[in-house]
């Protein structure tokens, strides 16, 4: 299993590309398997989870050919399960079953278990599937779906949810009859796939909102689409460039999505200018704590929580972060003291009391942002930290060590 060696305290300076957007690209993916014929989709970010999502297509019969664009062959579909194995090492895998139960009116997908930052069930995506008339059975932890040709049904989210509400859209462009998706999730990457979907001759009013009203339509057909890029994969280049005090210009920046996260870092006395498509980090000023409540977009998202504790523990003064989104996304707390940070943790708030300097130290990576947040404070620390399991970093962030090191980081990536 490799580590990243990091030896802190250079600041970064120079230009990085943002790649497309992870959260984007896979239930685009998925959306595929509802539109029989060839797709291209350019701006995929090559990622270990979109390994995962084109090997779980291709168990479903769908055909690859790696390029820019990526060409997706969806003509021909064999199956309509998600096995286990896939669905353990990456929870997104769920996102095959509103468009199987659409397309092959079926779908065996194997329950997601908890992961390391809350019990994260999928009830509401499964109440919704049965409101438009998919009858579920559960067998031995598979969620077993089945259906006649869906139908509209209006949906009320108890709480807004991503991946459910990708779902349920992606179902309802194929259903007879008229969908209305309240409360929704109004994060990009749900309105990504609306466009995707649109692309693909979907009818959907409302995108970007709430309130989504799907018309189903009987078929769906291939389409070229460029996926949007990564807003969380900017604001970790953000948070590492503030706290080394560099200066780096972000390029294909999602400026338009990063608005609840710009904001924070100004208000904490981060210097940024930012012009379409474009974001820089000036030097200079002070690092001063702020609070922060993760929420539902557009209010901070929880995947930048923990990049943005990382900034916290060097500013000046206190800080408050509250998780509101996921029970146990704290896991980060425990190694980022190991490098000398001060945080104590009470029920879902973190206090994080600003220190003059963080110690290089080796330390643990548990999910996909905790990672990176442990990158962002090794940047910064005194002498050497080696992160381990960085494979959780590779699931989220394209070419993370080779963008560092062009921005001046002193960063390997050696076999442990
Ligand atoms: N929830 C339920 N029941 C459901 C679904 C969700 O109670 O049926 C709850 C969850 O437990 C959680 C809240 O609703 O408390 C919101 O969870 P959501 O369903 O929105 O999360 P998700 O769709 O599983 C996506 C992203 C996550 C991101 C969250 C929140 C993808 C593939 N994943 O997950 O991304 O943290 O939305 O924005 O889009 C990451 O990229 O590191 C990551 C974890």
């Amino acid at each position: 299993m490799d580590k990243i060696i990091i030896e802190g305290g250079v600041p970064l300076k120079g230009e990085v590309a943002i790649s497309g957007a992870k959260n984007a690209a896979l239930p685009i993916l998925a959306a595929t398997l509802m539109a029989p014929g060839v797709h291209h989709l350019a701006n995929v970010p090559p990622l270990a989870d979109i390994r995962t999502a084109k090997r779980l297509l291709a168990l479903m019969g769908v055909q690859f050919e790696d390029g820019e664009p990526l060409r997706v062959d969806s003509s021909n579909l064999t199956g309509w399960m998600a096995p286990y194995e896939m669905v353990k090492t990456m929870r997104a895998a769920v996102l095959v079953l509103g468009p199987l139960v659409a397309r092959a009116r079926q779908a065996s997908v194997s329950l997601p278990g908890g992961c390391a930052i809350g019990a994260r069930p999928i009830n509401l995506h499964l109440k919704g599937l049965e409101a438009m008339g998919v009858k579920i059975t559960l067998n031995q932890g598979y969620v077993e779906a089945k259906a006649k040709r869906l139908k509209g049904a209006e949906i009320i989210f108890e709480t807004p949810t991503v991946t459910g509400t990708e779902n349920l859209l992606m179902a309802a462009t194929l259903a007879k009859g008229t969908t209305v998706l309240k409360n929704a999730a109004m994060e990009p990457e749900v309105g990504d796939l609306a466009r995707f979907l649109t692309a693909m001759g979907a009818q959907i009013e409302g995108i970007d909102t709430e309130v989504l009203t799907i018309h189903g339509v009987p078929e769906l057909h291939p389409v070229t689409y460029t996926i949007m890029s990564d807003r969380i994969e900017a604001g970790t280049y953000l948070a590492a460039s503030a706290i080394t005090r560099g200066e780096v210009t972000l390029t294909n920046a999602p400026v338009a999505h990063l608005s609840a996260v710009l904001e924070k870092f100004q208000e904490a006395g981060v210097r940024l200018t930012a012009e379409p498509g474009k974001i820089t980090v000036h030097p200079g000023g002070t690092l001063t704590g702020v609070d922060v409540r993760t929420l539902p977009y557009p209010g901070f998202p929880t995947d930048m929580q923990a990049q943005f504790m990382a900034l916290m523990c060097l500013a000046r003064g206190a800080s408050v972060i509250t998780e509101t989104i996921f029970e146990n996304r704290f896991m980060h707390v425990s190694e980022l003291k190991r490098l000398g940070a001060d945080i104590s943790v009470s029920g879902n708030h973190a206090v994080i009391r600003g220190v003059k300097q963080l110690k290089g130290a080796p330390v643990m990576a548990t999910d996909l942002r905790a990672s990176a947040s442990l990158v962002i404070a090794a940047l910064a620390a005194q002498n050497t930290t080696e992160i381990h399991r960085v494979y959780h970093l590779d699931r989220g962030y394209a070419h993370l060590v080779e963008k560092l090191s062009r921005l001046g980081a002193r960063i390997k990536r050696v076999e442990a």
